[in-house]
């Protein structure tokens, strides 16, 4: 095994969560997938992640912001072992390659784990356009979108950031006009998260809908209307709340605290509520935080794809 000729000692590259602003699912495929028409946007929370070269693939999790604030974030749910999605793209990039070399990944975590945020999907992007600088290997697009879309259905929308229709098992990702700021209210679950495949099989057990195209919200989008009630849309919310009944009152709460609309985020737990502005965002967080909900974030979306912020 040798060590690899960096062109840089370490990059690291920022990559942000995604919310679903509507999440249609057919039913479920002979492959086990479902198929999807979604719209997915990227939101203003990071996970950072750091690559430099070594003898062996290892990978360390931090918080991106130590502190009070980060106590929503349960570092103990993400693997350090082989098994880490990090660690499985960097193995597809040099397979890609043909290439043995290895990288220590370092991920500062800015976005809950196992939430319905595509945490780890945003690790693997930033790990695929992390080594691809490090290394200087200059993968087309279409290749990194490929490898991507191996790792998981929702890797390839991490490398395209903004706004995008899904489709396919959602790997299938199309840019979308997206021209106002939202601004998301987002509330990470403090009972544990939810697994995504647990929630597609509860999905199964229960009412199966055909999934059509968005082209009431992809109008919306286009032309800067408010994202209202009627607009967004998630069919996991019901097999959610069958698994997790708790997320019932947290959603009921965004239509009586006065929220544009109220989101299951991807396969949940994690719960959005939808906010006219930054101003009408912050005072919901207040409200949330005087009912004792003390982990409560902002986010505006549309937001940049991964991206590197710093080498050195
Ligand atoms: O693609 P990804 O690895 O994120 O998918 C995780 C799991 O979620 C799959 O194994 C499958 O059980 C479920 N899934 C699904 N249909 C999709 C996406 C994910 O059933 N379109």
């Amino acid at each position: 095994m040798s060590l690899a000729p960096d062109f840089e000692p370490q990059v690291t590259v920022r990559a942000p969560a995604k919310v679903n602003l509507t999440l249609r699912v057919g039913p479920v495929r002979a492959d086990g997938f479902h198929p999807l028409e979604t719209v997915y946007q990227a939101i203003g929370l990071y996970d950072d992640v750091t690559v430099s070269s070594s003898l062996t693939w290892s990978v360390e999790v931090e918080h991106l912001a130590p502190g009070l604030s980060a106590s929503h974030i349960d570092l103990s749910e993400v693997p350090i072992g082989p098994d880490n999605i990090a660690v499985r793209a960097g193995q597809a990039l040099t397979a890609h390659h043909g290439l043995s070399w290895c990288a220590h990944i370092c991920i500062a975590k800015g976005i809950p784990v196992a939430a319905g945020l595509a945490g780890g999907s945003a690790d693997a992007a930033a790990t695929l356009v992390a080594l691809d600088r490090l290394w200087d290997l200059q993968t087309s697009d279409d290749d990194l979108l490929a490898i991507a879309a191996d790792l998981g259905s929702d890797v390839p929308f991490a490398l395209l950031g903004g706004t995008a229709h899904g489709t396919g098992r959602g790997e299938l990702v199309e840019p979308v006009d997206a021209v106002e700021t939202q601004w998301f209210v987002v509330l990470p679950s403090v009972t544990g998260g939810l697994s995504t495949p647990e929630v597609y099989a509860e999905y199964d057990r229960g009412e199966v809908a055909e999934n059509a195209r968005p082209d009431d919200l992809l109008t919306a989008l286009s032309i800067g209307s408010y994202l209202t009630q009627d607009l967004v849309h998630n069919d996991l919310t019901a097999p959610a709340l069958r698994l997790k009944p708790e997320l019932e009152s947290t959603l009921a709460l965004g239509e009586e605290l006065g929220a544009e609309a109220t989101l299951l985020s991807g396969s949940g737990p994690t719960v959005l509520f939808l906010a006219m502005d930054q101003g009408h965002a912050q005072e919901l967080r207040s409200a949330l935080i005087d009912r004792g909900h003390l982990q409560v974030l902002v986010a505006p979306g549309p937001v940049a794809r991964a991206h590197v912020v710093d080498y050195a």
